[in-house]
């Protein structure tokens, strides 16, 4: 029999506890990763009792699991706003003192171009997450989503910028990782990132770069799972 782990128990914890704050007639943004796939399954049960929600999906597989969920589906461009959108980080700011409390690293699944507009459109976007992914500050490798034709350019303007970039490579497959918009992704170590806004600012002017992981003051909660809970930082 399959058992539960302690970082899977506490991801589902966390997905589940933000799939509870979706009401009736909410369009819901879905984010990618295994801990919002838990709050997916979570709103699908809801739906199965009678909720009512669209949801936009922020990736292929974040849509496959609504589908398969029975979340009916609707796009940005055919509703009026976002009510919530939930979202899994790879890391989350967490010092109460720090000037970028909340800030996040994302695209550890590579989705993370939709996952920033789609999280930004919401009007509350939370953040679920096991205590793995909280640090006092960022200082994962940070993933940049590049245009395939500029990724050596780009990658010389990262080394500019002080950072060392790597071509994410597909695991168990010859060649990088795609996109679903057909790009490949630069994991851009920094080390600890002291100024994650100055560095998000400087990035988003690089030509070639269709979006980097860093997203700066968006997140308006984070749920994070525990041992025997959840746990929220806000
Ligand atoms: C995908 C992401 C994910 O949300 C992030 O990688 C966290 O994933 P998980 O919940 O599986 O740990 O940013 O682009």
């Amino acid at each position: 029999m399959k058992t539960e782990g302690g970082a899977d128990a506490a991801k589902r914890r966390a997905g589940e506890r933000a799939a509870e704050e979706v009401e009736g007639g909410f369009v819901v943004g879905l984010g990618t990763g295994s801990t919002t796939a838990h709050a997916i399954e979570a709103i699908g049960r809801a739906v199965d009792d009678g909720l009512d929600v669209r949801g936009i999906p922020t990736s292929f597989q974040s849509r496959q699991l609504a589908l398969e969920a029975g979340i009916p589906l609707t796009t940005l461009d055919a509703v009026e706003g976002i009510d919530l959108s939930i979202d899994g980080a790879d890391q989350v700011v967490d010092d109460a003192d720090a000037a970028a409390f909340g800030t996040l690293i994302k695209g550890g699944g590579a989705a993370h171009a939709r996952e920033k507009f789609v999280d930004a459109a919401a009007d509350r976007f939370v953040v679920v997450a096991d205590p793995s992914k909280l640090a006092a500050r960022l200082e994962r490798p940070v993933p940049v989503e590049v245009l395939p034709d500029a990724h050596t350019v780009v990658a010389d303007r990262v080394g500019d910028l002080g950072g060392e970039p790597t071509l994410r490579s597909a695991e168990g497959k010859d060649g990088p990782v795609v996109t679903d918009n057909g790009n490949l992704v630069l994991d851009c170590e920094f080390g600890p990132i002291d100024d994650p806004e100055t560095l998000a600012a400087r990035l988003s002017r690089v030509p070639g770069i269709v979006e980097h992981g860093i997203f700066v003051d968006l997140a308006d909660t984070t749920y994070v799972g525990t041992d025997d809970g959840v746990e929220e930082r806000q």
